[in-house]
């Protein structure tokens, strides 16, 4: 069986992100089971239709992970109880279709969803936001289960890295679940 590629996208442009910090634990736990790679999207335009055509690079580039990856991981933080602006801008791109042959990279593609913050909601609020638009775009999203850290501030180790003590089991458990959830769609599609 072909080692299957899960890319993370991190709503967040932080250096010290807390949700990229979460991504990085996701990989570890993913181990060698699949190629984990983050999405890197600092560079992709504001959406603006006058610039669609021709993609600009980072636009192509970004469309062209998300193409190659078997299933995509969101890390969301939560902004006011909504994702990040930044995550919509870009999913506003990967939402355009590459050219009159080919639909929108996202389409079909599986999904699961994530998301640590400092307030109660974990990114609840705005998880459930995210799951709103991804569904409306035909991703074939994991909807269980899903991980809502809240509180970060409380798995924080000395440093302010995140320690991730208690929440650790419940990214186990959804990184176990993705690879399962992703892997049957591939064997399917053999
Ligand atoms: C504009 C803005 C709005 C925020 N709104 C919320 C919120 O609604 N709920 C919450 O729990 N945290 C909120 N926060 C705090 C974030 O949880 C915190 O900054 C978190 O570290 C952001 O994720 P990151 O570490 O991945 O950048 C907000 C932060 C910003 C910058």
């Amino acid at each position: 069986m072909k080692k299957i590629k899960i890319l993370a996208i991190v709503g967040s442009l932080r250096k010290d992100s807390l949700n990229r910090q979460l991504a990085l634990a996701a990989k570890d736990i993913i181990g060698d089971r699949a190629d984990f790679e983050i999405l890197e999207y600092a560079d992709v335009p504001l959406m603006n239709e006058d610039i669609e055509f021709p993609a600009t690079e980072p636009v192509k580039r970004v469309r062209e992970k998300v193409k190659e990856a078997d299933g995509i991981w969101f890390f969301s933080p939560e902004y006011n109880h909504f994702f990040s602006g930044v995550l919509k801008n870009l999913i506003d791109w990967l939402s355009r279709p590459v050219s009159d042959e080919e639909p929108y990279v996202l389409y079909g593609k599986p999904a699961a969803v994530s998301g640590i913050s400092l307030g109660m909601s974990g990114t609840g609020i705005a998880q459930d936001h995210l799951v709103t638009l991804i569904s409306f775009l035909n991703m074939d999203v994991m909807n269980v289960p899903r991980v809502t850290i809240p509180n970060a501030t409380e798995q924080l180790d000395d440093r302010g890295k995140l320690a991730l003590t208690e929440s650790y089991p419940f990214l186990e458990e959804q990184a176990n679940a993705l690879m399962d959830f992703v892997q049957r769609r591939v064997k399917d599609g053999d």
